[in-house]
């Protein structure tokens, strides 16, 4: 009677029905599919074991669109509340502030919305056309994200404006030297994944080096930005856009003329090719490739690199991230990372890890990870002292002491 009692509790359980459920819903897919093949059957199970991972509505397509298109309306709402804050000093002090130029400063920063708006309109314009289906999704909320627009606006910056290069050739540095390791003749049949690509410079660096290379980013915040650079129909040439990517901040400025300064991009016209591809979709659904056609038979699927650059405390399960890291490597493949642990806080991460507790983390998941002992071996472990999209001219610095390490997929 106990061990019935016992089968009955085991077979209403939560844990039991999760683990059928799978099965059922399987079984269910084959019958409508009919006979699948094997990918297909791949598919059909990692979507029904590991649930729906399209893009997050915050990130999407048509969040992102509707956000640079109401670029304009959002910031001359602030603008409007920065103009009533003045408007509300006593006479002497709006005495004072004139003579300082105040409300010409602020008329700087209509002039500096107007500016910007001509990119920003140009990647909605451009998003709206290429993804005409954009309309369709459900926005719950109709408002823009401001804050995300101008995220993008200053990684133009960091990655393709001359203003970057200085922190661009600290982090892309160390990634670079390691790649080029590889022979040039080994190059194009090299498969190389950059997971959180952002804007795409340092994937585009690799690509031409000669790597194949899948820049893969989840936000379309970022991914029509970098669209509207990719795409000969917005960008012609080399330095054809500005931007005033610092005129919404009024703090820590020497001056009003750094404050609203140009900055000129791209420094370089970047483009599609046979060895840069996109993966606009979250990194936790990607497959690992099959090897390429140059490589001998009996080859393993997998990236031969993967290269994580201030991506990896963005997730919200890092154990699963490097678990699907080393998922997506060929045996004896190599990851390299770059960045701090800059987690998001308040329980969002299931784990918010030390640097130590990373490390072991990665060593148990089966990465062995590279001493690289010698000054010049460019796979030694080391603190990187950098910034991320930093205002070069301002009165405040944010400095990460990021990490770098090279770690090794056990050959099988
Ligand atoms: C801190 S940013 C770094 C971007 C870029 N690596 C750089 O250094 O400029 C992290 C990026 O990872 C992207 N990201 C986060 N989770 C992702 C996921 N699951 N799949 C793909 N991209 C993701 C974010 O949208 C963001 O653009």
């Amino acid at each position: 009677m106990h061990m019935y009692d016992n089968l009955v509790r085991l077979l209403v359980s939560d844990a039991f029905l999760a683990c059928l459920l799978p099965i059922v819903l399987s079984f269910v897919s084959l019958k409508l599919v009919g006979t699948p093949s094997f990918a297909e059957l791949r598919n059909i199970l990692s979507a029904v074991f590991r649930g729906n991972r399209s893009t997050p509505k915050h990130f999407s397509l048509e969040r992102a669109t509707l956000s640079y298109e109401q670029y304009v309306r959002l910031s001359q709402a602030e603008l409007a509340v920065m103009r009533s804050s003045y408007e509300r000093l006593g006479r002497a002090h709006k005495r004072i502030a004139q003579k300082l130029g105040y409300p010409e400063k602020l008329d700087r920063l209509q002039q500096s919305i107007l500016l910007n708006a001509r990119v920003t309109a140009g990647i909605a314009g451009l998003a709206r056309k290429q993804f005409s289906s954009t309309g369709g999704e459900d926005v719950s909320d109709n408002h823009g994200d401001l804050g995300r627009v101008r995220e993008s606006l200053k990684h133009f910056v960091r990655d393709w404006s001359v203003e970057g290069q200085h922190e661009r050739t600290r982090i892309f540095g160390p990634v670079l030297n390691v790649l080029k390791q590889v022979t040039s003749e080994q190059r194009a049949s090299t498969k190389v994944l950059v997971p959180g690509s952002g804007l795409g410079r340092l994937a585009w660096e690799i690509s031409q080096l000669g790597f194949d290379t899948t820049a893969n980013e989840l936000s379309f915040f970022m991914n029509t930005a970098f669209r509207f650079l990719l795409s000969e129909e917005t960008t012609q040439h080399a330095n054809q856009h500005v931007l005033q990517p610092y005129a919404s901040w009024f703090s820590h400025q020497r001056t009003n003329d750094v404050l609203f300064r140009t900055v000129a991009f791209p420094d370089v016209t970047p483009r599609l090719s046979g060895k840069l591809h996109l993966a606009e979709c979250d990194f936790l659904s990607l497959r690992p490739p099959l090897p390429a056609p140059l490589h001998h038979e009996g080859a393993d699927d997998g990236y031969d690199y993967i290269v994580t650059l201030f991506f990896i405390d963005t997730s919200l399960n890092a154990i699963q991230t490097i678990e699907h890291i080393y998922a997506l490597l060929r045996p004896g493949g190599t990851w390299i990372n770059l960045g701090p642990l800059l987690w998001t806080g308040g329980g969002q991460a299931a784990v918010e890890l030390s640097l130590q507790e990373m490390l072991q983390l990665a060593e148990t998941v089966g990465f062995i990870i590279h001493d690289g002992l010698g000054e010049d071996n460019p796979c030694r472990p080391r603190t990187i002292e950098c910034e991320y999209t930093a205002d070069r001219e301002a009165m405040m610095r944010w400095l990460y002491q990021a990490e770098f390490w090279v770690a090794t997929k056990a050959q099988i």
